[in-house]
This record gives C-alpha cells, sequence and structure tokens, in this order.
C-alpha cells in the first residue's frame, strides 16, 4: 500500500471526450469527475473499448478532451499550449505502456538519462541518478544493454526507470504488464510500486491484471463513459 496524503494532487470535473466516426459521434468519457491524491495507487480496470487509454491520453495532455477540467497541483491542464504540455510532462508526468518505447538505438542508462538531459540537468548529475534508479531496479549488469539486447521484464524496468528517474508526481501507466508472463509482471509491478511509494508519485494504472488491481489504494471502473467505485 502507498503512503497517501489526503492533498489532492489531481482534480478531474465534467471530462468529456468523443471521436467522430464513420457512423456517427462516439462518446467515449461522460462528465468523468474524481480526485487523485498525492501518492496515492490508484487501478483503472474496465472492457477493451471503455475509454482507459483514451482517459490516459487526455490526462497526459497528449489528447484535448471535448470539455472538462483537470488540475494538476492547481495547475490546469487543458489551457495550457503545446510547448507548455511538454515541459509540464517533462518536469511532473511520467508515462509507462504496453510496451516499452525505448529507444532501440540507445542503451538502457542512455534511455534512462534522457527526460534529465531534456530538462537541462548537467550530463554527470543525469547519469549518477540513471545509475542509481537503475540499480535499485536490479539492472546493474545492463546498464549498456540496447532495447533489444533486454528481456521483456528487463526492458519493462527500464522504461520504468526512465518514467520516474525525473521524480514526477503522477505516473500513468497503461497494461504495463499486458505483454510479460505472470511472474515477471508481478516483479515488474513491484518494483513500480516500491519506487512510487519511495518517490511519492501518484499513479493511475489501467490493467486487466485482477492479482495487482488488488494489491493498489484504491479500484475505479470506466462503464459506459463514467468512473464509478469497482469491486475487485
Ligand atoms: N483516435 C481515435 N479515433 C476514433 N476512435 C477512437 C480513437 N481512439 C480510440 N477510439 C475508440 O474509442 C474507444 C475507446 O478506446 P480506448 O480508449 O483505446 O479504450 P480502452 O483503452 O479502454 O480499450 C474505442 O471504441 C476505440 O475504437
Ligand atoms: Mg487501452
Amino acid at each position: 500500500m502507498q503512503a497517501t496524503s489526503k492533498e489532492v494532487l489531481l482534480r478531474v470535473s465534467g471530462l468529456n471526450k468523443s471521436y467522430q466516426s464513420a457512423s456517427g459521434s462516439l462518446n467515449i468519457l461522460k462528465d468523468v469527475d474524481f480526485v487523485l491524491y498525492r501518492g496515492e495507487f490508484l487501478a483503472v480496470v474496465g472492457e477493451s473499448g471503455a475509454g482507459k487509454s483514451t482517459l490516459l491520453q487526455v490526462l497526459g495532455t497528449l489528447d484535448d478532451p471535448d470539455s472538462g477540467e483537470a488540475y494538476l497541483a492547481e495547475q490546469g491542464l487543458f489551457t495550457l499550449n503545446q510547448r507548455e504540455r511538454a515541459r509540464l510532462r517533462n518536469h511532473s508526468i511520467g508515462f509507462v505502456y504496453q510496451a516499452h518505447h525505448l529507444i532501440p538505438e540507445l542503451n538502457a542508462l542512455e534511455n534512462v538519462m534522457l527526460p534529465l538531459l531534456v530538462r537541462g540537468k548537467a550530463r554527470k548529475d543525469a547519469e549518477q541518478d540513471a545509475i542509481d534508479l537503475l540499480e535499485k531496479l536490479g539492472l546493474k549488469s545492463r546498464l549498456s544493454h540496447v532495447p533489444a539486447k533486454l528481456s521483456g521484464g528487463e526492458a519493462q524496468r527500464v522504461a520504468v526507470a526512465r518514467a520516474l528517474v525525473g521524480k514526477p508526481s503522477l505516473l500513468l501507466v497503461d497494461e504495463p504488464t499486458g505483454n510479460l508472463d505472470e511472474v515477471t509482471a508481478q516483479g515488474v509491478f513491484q518494483a513500480m510500486q516500491l519506487l512510487c511509494q519511495q518517490v511519492g508519485t501518484a499513479v493511475i494504472m489501467v490493467t486487466h491484471n485482477m492479482e495487482l488491481a488488488r494489491r493498489v489504494d484504491r479500484v475505479l471502473r470506466l462503464k459506459k463513459g463514467k468512473l464509478i467505485a469497482a469491486d475487485v
């Protein structure tokens, strides 16, 4: 369990998102309201096509809602311009997807250093931070491996390190263990949970894995465009 404070980190209200298709408008998110506390670990479950990935894309400022508001530590997300959004993502929001999306030409260490270099940190300091984190994740002997030379679980741990190296306040995670066997999935999840606890990062994790959903602070279900409390 996370060390959850009752300080609100993210406040989402009246969030609507639709997609236009040949057969008309698809309403994916319908007046979604919720709050996420600092350091809280939230899981979001729901059927395929329910809009879980859409929700994360919108909260991550990668896609625009039709209407609604979201405040991350008092910062309104949807009024930011593209440059401000990029800066916010670099400083405050980490992403982990089902596929690792590491840069194939860069080794594990370089992949993890990258977000720190982007924000202007000195190379030596970025390298030390990245090494420390990769060591914590049991990857000390994999620093110079390119992604193609890593196992699925190792690559996903590197992706977790890259997402957390900048100490974001929010981590958005979309089916992080979907490509992994159960034992490897548990290992990646545990490592991610522990690191988030240490950093104080709050998490929204979309998952189909009910074993994992049972081990977080709170579970919500996205159903018919609404986020509702879930029994797991
Ligand atoms: N860019 C898009 N254009 C049109 N429809 C989309 C787009 N992205 C997603 N959808 C549709 O929105 C619905 C929700 O998608 P998604 O958020 O990926 O669901 P989930 O992650 O819960 O499986 C799906 O029916 C999907 O086909
Ligand atoms: Mg999805």
